[in-house]
């Protein structure tokens, strides 16, 4: 198990690249099920591709890596039962439903973990896919479709689910006649995988806006497809400028994408400059707290709550942070209290007030961005900060304390089994 060890109050200086998107990346991948090649480019380095890329294998495709660029052959799938251990790593493992049923007619999938985010149920899925024509059977190991016959059909969203709006274009693509989406999910990563389903031939249009139409088509071909950055990388990025101080140009962005953040940052009093794929934040680590309310997209993401509240523990001033998409995603609480952090949580809320200085400590990564919440935080406290489950940052941040290395953070990775 690695942890990572920062000693707090070096200013941040100089430019730092964002990775491809972690959540763009995973549903492309299901959609590969259904190509018999393709060539994706900007592929993060990040353990959940990894997670991903090994059950691809074990279903039988051929997926060669060569830095950011991953080659994919798929000859046919020759297994359709998901592989428990790595499923269970994953939340996004559920989102190779879509892609097996259109690809191989059935799957079993085992029930998806990933990080703990309160219930994460998948009964939005269930519900679309069954009424396209999937039977479904749940047990004890997990969960089993079969197509009886894959049918477009119209289907209106309860909640805007990402995961679930993805997972109906998956099968939507090869489905006999035309599928409507309606209150689906808006993300820019919604936006893409329609992208990458379109250049291997399905018809899909809508994407990015709250109806989705997909045409179903008899036949997929190949493509060559370059992944959008990761926004949310980007923005951590952004706030632990905003925290530490300093003057950081954050390249291969789309800023469009970052509005929310750039938005808050400035109401926080916190400099930012845009380009045409870079941003660049300048600040004196001061920060003017200021109430946040996740939403959806184009609302203020969920993925960056955890950040910003790590940002607002050292603020002037109270602020509040409303969760309003996940029942229970303030598990980073306890680790900044005991930074010296002055949090209470009133059900959905939490109410931050500003300290005067946050302090070093030995914390927990208690999930991938509550982690990196405290990776900002240690980066503009006093002292020594530990942080240990770095596993879980892993999941979403490529070579995250090498980049920050290169910005100027004093952070290292300890890894245990060398030091015993
Ligand atoms: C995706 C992202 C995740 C992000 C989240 C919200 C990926 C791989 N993950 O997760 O990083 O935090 O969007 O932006 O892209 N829900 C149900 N029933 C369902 C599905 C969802 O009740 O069947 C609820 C969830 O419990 C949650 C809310 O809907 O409260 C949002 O979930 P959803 O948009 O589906 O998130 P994910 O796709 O899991």
């Amino acid at each position: 198990m690695d942890r990572y060890v920062i000693c707090g109050g070096e200013r941040l200086s100089g430019q730092v690249k964002i990775s491809g998107a972690k959540n763009a990346v995973l549903p492309i991948l299901a959609g590969t099920l259904m190509t018999k090649n393709a060539v994706l480019k900007n592929v993060p380095n990040l353990s959940d591709v990894s997670y991903t890329v090994e059950i691809l294998e074990n279903l039988g495709m051929n997926i060669t890596i060569e830095n950011d660029k991953m080659n994919i052959i798929n000859s046919g799938i020759v297994n359709t039962v998901l592989p428990t251990e790595l499923c269970s790593k994953m939340r996004s493992s559920i989102l190779l439903m879509g892609g097996m049923l259109a690809s191989a007619g059935e799957v079993t999938i085992p029930y998806p973990g990933g990080c703990s985010l309160g219930s994460r149920p998948i009964d939005i899925h269930l519900k679309a896919v069954e009424k396209m024509g999937v039977e479904i059977a749940e047990s004890s190991k997990g969960i089993y479709c079969k197509v009886r016959n894959l049918q477009g059909t119209k289907i209106k969203l309860p909640f805007p689910s990402v995961g679930a709006t993805e997972n109906i274009m998956l099968a939507g693509v090869l489905a006999k006649g035309e599928t409507t989406i309606s209150n689906c999910a808006i993300e820019p990563e919604i936006v893409d995988l329609a992208k990458f389903l379109n250049s291997i031939g399905a018809k899909i249009s809508g994407a990015g806006t709250d109806t989705i139409v997909i045409k179903g088509v008899n036949e997929l071909g190949g493509c060559c497809h370059r992944v959008i950055p990761d926004r949310i990388e980007a923005g951590t990025f952004m706030i632990a400028v905003a925290g530490a101080g300093g003057n950081v140009k954050i390249q291969d962005v789309i800023p469009e994408q970052l509005r929310p953040v750039i938005s808050k940052l400035k109401e926080a009093d916190v400099e930012v400059k845009e380009d045409e794929n870079s941003v660049t934040v300048c600040s004196d680590g001061f920060i003017a707290n200021t109430d946040i309310k996740t939403m959806p997209y184009p609302g203020f993401p969920t993925d960056m709550q955890a950040q910003f509240m790590g940002l607002m523990c050292g603020g002037l001033g109270t602020g509040i942070i409303n969760e309003t998409v996940f029942e229970n995603r303030f598990m980073q609480v306890p680790e900044f209290i005991k930074m010296g952090a002055d949090i209470t949580i009133e059900g959905r809320c939490a109410v931050v007030k500003g300290v005067e200085k946050m302090k070093g400590a030995k914390v927990r990564a208690t999930d991938l961005r509550a982690g990196a919440g405290l990776v900002i935080t240690g980066l503009s406290a006093e002292g020594v900060t530990e942080i240990t489950d770095i596993h879980y940052i892993d999941r979403g941040y490529e070579n995250f304390d090498g980049k920050l290395r290169g910005i100027g953070a004093d952070i290292i990775r300890i890894n245990e089994q060398a030091v015993q």
